[in-house]
């Protein structure tokens, strides 16, 4: 072991500081400032610095993110302050009673000033910062007590395992949802399909068990990726409202979602939520609804909650993704490694605003579970 002077530490806490910075920039705010081989020069040259001066490793390095052992079982954890789930709206009359019983219960007659975001369909988890550093990071569960998944959720990219800049509070819980984007949950299905290994249904069953992976470097080898949405502990200042709130976080390299938008009264809601289903299909993720919130936190302190749910927000929820049509023909499309894969050819059917026309059978024992027949209706 080589004898590190101040030039080295220099160094380390040089590379740390320009890899948390481009990490953020690639993966939260998706926009990179330098090539991928770039990166790796930087990322090579401080694992190298830390393999030979081992005393300037530390826990929240960049290199750090995928711990080598696999755990034998997740401890539990219990959230300082529960989890809560949405109370739902199915349609604008329920968002109208939902406005007027907010109004009510303030005494306000103008509009409320309301935060709208999409509603992530993928699983929902804690992360604490203490002193800025990550230290836990722990599943839902039944809202009260959860799962220690930190060594998981280290693994994801746009986590930070420091907090940028200043100013952050001394304890800061940060609540949000993990999820897949479209596009990795394809990648990790066609190499699952390849090597022979089970495919998820979708991308929120595949979110839910890849943070429940006991290896975590399986878990870093799916991409999975972070929408944070609230706080939970808080030990020091935050701005007064929600929408500000958010905006803070983002500063502090948090993953925000950029649909973020605060509306004026019902009618803005209603506007934002026809909006951002035009939009549903384009979107690399899966959103089922919109989650409107009263956007003055001393406003959100006075509605309160009720036992699961707060009064200060509701889920308005999309039709489900989810059509009747008819399968026309089955056929068998050959991969490149010889693998034969049945599919569906179906009458096209408009879902959520794109057309499907094909679906994947997977395998012939797939086709014998669903018992299909040309001309069923599917
Ligand atoms: S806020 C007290 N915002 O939806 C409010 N939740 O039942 C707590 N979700 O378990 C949730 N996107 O996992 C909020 N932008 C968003 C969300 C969101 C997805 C999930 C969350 C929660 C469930 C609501």
């Amino acid at each position: 072991m080589a004898r590190q002077g101040n030039k080295e530490a220099k160094r380390v806490a040089e590379l740390r500081e320009q890899i948390n910075r481009h990490n953020h920039l690639y993966h939260t705010l998706d926009a990179a400032e330098i090539s991928d081989a770039e990166f790796d020069r930087l990322f090579q040259e401080l694992k190298q610095l830390e393999a030979n001066f081992p005393q300037l490793k530390t826990d929240d390095s960049p290199t750090q993110r995928v711990g080598a052992e696999p755990l034998k079982s997740f401890s539990q954890v219990t959230h300082e302050m529960p989890m809560l789930s949405l109370d739902n709206a199915f349609g604008e009359d329920d968002m109208r009673d939902f406005d007027r019983r907010v109004k009510t219960r303030l005494g306000v007659e103008g509009p409320i000033e309301y935060a709208c975001e999409p509603k992530i369909d993928g699983v929902a988890v804690s992360l604490l910062y203490e002193d800025g550093r990550l230290t836990l990071g722990a599943t839902r569960g039944d809202g009260i007590t959860g799962e220690n998944i930190t060594a998981n959720v280290r693994t994801i990219e746009s986590v930070p395992l420091r907090l940028l800049g200043k100013g952050y509070p001394a304890r800061l819980e940060v609540r949000g949802e993990v999820y897949f984007a479209k596009s990795s949950f394809a990648e990790m299905n066609r190499q699952a399909e390849k090597s022979g290994d089970k495919v998820f249904a979708n991308p929120r069953n595949a979110a839910a068990g890849t943070l429940r992976q006991l290896d975590p470097r399986i878990t870093a080898r799916r991409r999975l990726s972070i929408f944070v949405y609230s706080v939970g502990v808080v030990a020091g200042e935050l701005p007064g409202q929600h929408s500000e709130i958010l905006e803070a976080l983002a500063g502090w390299g948090l993953r925000v979602n950029p649909r973020l938008k605060v509306a004026a009264g019902v009618d803005g809601c209603i506007d934002y939520y026809q909006g951002l289903l035009a939009d549903r299909a384009g979107l690399d993720y899966e959103i089922d609804g919109v989650v409107f919130k009263v956007n003055s936190m001393a406003d959100q302190q006075q509605l309160g909650m009720l036992t699961r749910t707060p009064r200060w927000a509701i889920a308005h929820k999309f039709p489900a993704e989810e059509g009747v049509t008819r399968l026309n023909a089955v056929e068998f499309q050959v991969g490149r490694t010889g693998a034969i894969t049945p599919v569906a050819r179906l009458e096209p059917v408009q879902l959520a605003g794109v057309t499907i026309s094909n679906a994947t059978l997977h395998n012939m024992d797939e086709i014998a579970r669903l018992n299909l027949r040309i001309g069923d209706r599917v």
